[in-house]
């Protein structure tokens, strides 16, 4: 999708692909702290979005209600054609695997090797994999896209900060998502370890294809892997552009995004 410099924020080269998210007047309140306040959001198939908020500001809550962690108060959700809140529980969860979800922290299964946290969604979503599969290959294909095929056997505890990340990360592809949401993917990592991540976010698109919903408030980050942004800023999508046109942006709100 990197190639397809047109992509931008102009729409008649955006109106040509299909939309795989849709989020149309989303409203979720906590008593009196109104987080969201119409917020909408298409995500295009095959590009990497990026959603920068301040902390607090409802990103993760937005990505909860995505994937039916947490109900909006009104609003629709379309993800690949269906109404997320009208699913039943059964439907709900066939399209959850193909949705791939990294959480904000990495939180692997401490008691579990790294086999046994990746082979977890694998039993879960069994029913999307013919019955024969083999498991093991599955799950070495996984940390091979991460660079981590040699910790299959280890504990979570055995791994850096980073290295858990990317676990977690190759748990996120072993069910060859079509969608991944990415919440805060480089928190708490240090610079290295960070760019680290946003590499392999890249490659994994690159070489899978995949519609990609980032949400961060890492300005690096979203320079390198988005190709389209969002400012979410009192609850609404209050701007949609390209990095490059947001960066160049002279409005105050705007620019206390990408002031160091
Ligand atoms: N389950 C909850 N109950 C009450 N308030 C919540 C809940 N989840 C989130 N909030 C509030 O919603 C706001 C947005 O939170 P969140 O989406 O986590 O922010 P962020 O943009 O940092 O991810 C915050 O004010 C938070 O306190
Ligand atoms: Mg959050």
């Amino acid at each position: 999708m990197k190639a397809d410099t047109n992509i931008g924020s102009q729409s008649s080269a955006l109106e040509a692909l299909e939309v795989v998210v849709q989020i149309d007047d989303l409203y979720k309140s906590f008593d009196h702290n109104h987080v969201l306040n119409g917020f909408n959001m298409k995500l295009y198939k095959g590009e990497s979005l990026v959603v920068m908020g301040k902390s607090g500001s409802g990103k993760s809550v937005m990505i909860k209600c995505m994937v039916g962690l947490m109900r909006p108060d009104a609003g629709e959700i379309t993800i690949m054609g269906k109404k997320l809140l009208n699913l039943s529980q059964a439907n709900l969860d066939d399209l959850r695997s193909d949705i791939g979800f990294l959480f904000q922290g990495s939180a692997l299964y401490d008691s579990m090797t790294v086999r046994e946290n990746l082979e977890f969604p694998l039993r879960r979503h069994s029913k999307k994999f013919a019955t024969d599969i083999d498991e093991e290959k599955l799950v070495i294909e996984a940390l091979e896209n991460v660079g981590l095929a040699h910790t299959v056997d280890l504990m979570p505890a055995e791994l850096s900060g980073g290295m858990q990340r990317r676990v977690a990360l190759a748990r996120t592809l072993i069910l060859k998502p079509k969608i991944i949401l990415y919440d805060e993917p480089t928190s708490g990592l240090d610079p290295i370890t960070a760019k680290e991540i946003i590499i392999l976010m890249q490659k994994i698109q690159e070489k899978y294809g995949t519609s990609s919903l980032i949400i961060t408030h890492d300005v690096d980050c979203a320079r390198v892997v988005s190709d389209r942004m969002i400012l979410l800023i009192d609850g609404i999508n209050y701007k949609v552009g390209t990095f490059k046109e947001l960066e160049a942006s002279d409005d105050p709100k705007i620019q206390a995004f990408f002031k160091h």
